[in-house]
Parts: C-alpha cells; structure tokens; sequence
C-alpha cells in the first residue's frame, strides 16, 4: 500500500514504455513486504530529471538509454567503476547526495559465470558500445584473455586499449572464434525485427564454446539456437538484465533482493505473459 512513508525508485531514459524494470523490481519489493515502489519515467533532459531526483527525495533510479554518459556530470559521487567505464546505469539518493553505480557488467559477469569458469579462458567479445565496455571490464578483472571485435575496426581499438585486451579487430577477424572458449554478441544483431540475424556464421561455432547474447528481446536469438544447434553452452540475454536490475534493488534497498520471485516475473513475462514486441529495452 503506498503512503506518505513509500520510498520512490525509478527508471529514467527514453523511450521507456515497455521496461521490465519496474515489474522486476516491484516484484522484489513485494516479496520482501518493504514500502517501496518502482515507476518509469520518460526522460529527455537529464539535468532537470536529476535535480527532480534530489528535490523529491526519490530513493534511487535506473539511468537506460541516452542517459547513462550524460547523467554522470550532474552526480556527486561516482563508484570507481562506473568511472572507468564512463556510464552510470544507477543513482543512489543517500539524503541528498547522489551517487553512480553502474550494474552492467556485473550482471553480465554473474550470468556468464553460472554457466562458466572464466579464469585463463579466451573471450572473443563483439561489440565496442557501452555495455560491450562495461563486460570487458569485468572479463579482465577475472582474468580473461580478451579479444574485442567491432563492425567499427577504430572502437574496437579503443576499447581494447581502455580495458588492455590482449587483441581487436574489426569483423573479418571472426576466426578468432576458433580458439576461443567464451563468445559473447554485445550488439543489437539479433533483436525484435532483424531476428533472422546473427552477426556470427553458424559455421565458426564450436562445441567447446560458451555462447552469450547480451540481446534478450527475443529471448531465443538466431544466435543462440545455433549455438545450441551446435553443441555449444549458452547464456541467455535476460539473465544479465535480471542481475544488474539485482545489484540495483539491493544498492537501493541495502536488503537481500528476492532473486526467484523477480526471475519468475521476468521470465513469464518473456514467455508470453506479454506480447514479444513489449519485451523491450529496460
Ligand atoms: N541484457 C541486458 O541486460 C543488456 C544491457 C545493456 C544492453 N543490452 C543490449 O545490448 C545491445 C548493445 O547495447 P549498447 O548500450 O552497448 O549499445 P551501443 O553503445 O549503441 O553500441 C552498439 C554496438 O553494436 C554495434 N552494432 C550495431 N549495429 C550493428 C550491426 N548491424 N552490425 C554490427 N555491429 C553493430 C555497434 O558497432 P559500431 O561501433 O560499428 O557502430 C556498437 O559497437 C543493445 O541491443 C542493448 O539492448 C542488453
């Protein structure tokens, strides 16, 4: 029951219509009995959405697309993570004092490693956009040899120099799979209205393979079945979507988040408790 007490989170970016944050967290929330809730708004300027934050007291928000670079220069604190990446994908409102988090790459790493050990194994990583940095990252930091590949040969590098991956390249360089243990798409190939796409042959991938699609709208990507097709382990784009938003509740909350109430929420959802094209971006 909301009341004069709720503490208010939210989702800031735009669009933000379809989200499943809020349902994710609102399930949290209401697992736990805590008075909390968890709404989205569509945000254009950041700056006066900020100074929104502070002046209502919200609790917390979640930053998604444009916002996550942007926002930084209006926060009071930054995690150094978040700083080295460059993007926020969280704000923590402690009485005034707003600081950044960003969650990706955690939520990522989480996912990836209930499949998977990650020390000493080859990750070919494709992609050179945010959450492709917020990934490799955490990759290096557990020890992966990291090969980063982007349609834009010049990100690639820069990415790789940012993180110190061992290689780059642009996408002639995809035999690089051949070795790999770990392949990771952190590109929108493979998305709601280009699901017939995969950015990776079907003929480069192998059985030894650990196959993770960051895309998680839908949740099958062409990629994915052919990994499986091909005797490869894979991961699924939601989960890392469902452990960022995690690492938020309980960044937010500073409790325990109810982990299989807000999974059951968000894979009913991806199974058809709502129409596909809604399962969208956070
Ligand atoms: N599962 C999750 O929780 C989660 C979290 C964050 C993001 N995502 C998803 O991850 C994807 C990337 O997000 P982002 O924030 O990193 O985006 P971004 O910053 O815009 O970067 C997109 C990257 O994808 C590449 N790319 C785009 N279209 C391509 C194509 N047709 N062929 C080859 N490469 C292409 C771009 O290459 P160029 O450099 O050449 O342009 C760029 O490197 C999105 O689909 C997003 O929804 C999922």
């Amino acid at each position: 029951m909301i009341d004069a007490n709720t503490k208010i989170c939210c989702l800031i970016g735009e669009p933000v219509e379809h989200s499943l944050s809020p349902l994710i967290h609102n399930t949290g929330y209401q697992a736990l009995g805590i008075n909390y809730a968890y709404v989205s708004f569509r945000v254009s300027d950041i700056k006066r959405a900020i100074e929104g934050i502070r002046e209502l007291g919200i609790r917390g928000a979640s930053v998604t697309i444009p916002h996550k670079v942007s926002a930084i220069k209006y926060l009071d604190k930054i995690d150094p993570l978040a700083g080295e990446i460059g993007a926020v994908n969280t704000i923590v409102n402690d009485d005034g004092v707003l600081t950044g988090y960003n969650t990706d790459g955690d939520g990522a790493l989480q996912a990836l490693e209930a499949v998977t050990t990650l020390k000493g194994k080859k990750a070919v990583l494709i992609g050179g956009g945010g959450a492709a940095l917020a990934i490799a990252f955490g990759l290096k930091a557990r020890g992966v040899k990291l090969v980063v590949l982007n349609r834009t040969e010049a990100k690639a590098r820069k990415l790789a120099e940012k993180v110190s991956a061992g290689g780059f390249g642009g996408l002639k360089k995809l035999s690089e799979i051949s070795s790999a243990d770990i392949l990771i798409n952190a590109t929108p190939v493979g998305m709601l209205l280009e699901t017939d796409q995969s950015i990776i042959p079907k003929d480069l991938l192998h059985n030894r393979l650990t196959v993770f699609d960051i895309v998680y709208n839908p949740r099958e990507t062409r990629l994915l079945i052919e990994a499986r097709e091909k005797g490869c382990a894979v991961v699924y784009g939601y989960k890392m979507l469902l452990y960022q938003a995690v690492k938020q509740f309980e960044l937010f909350t500073g409790l325990e988040a109810p982990l299989p109430a807000m999974e059951s929420a968000l894979t009913q959802a991806s199974e058809g408790g709502r129409d596909a094209t809604h399962f969208d971006r956070r």
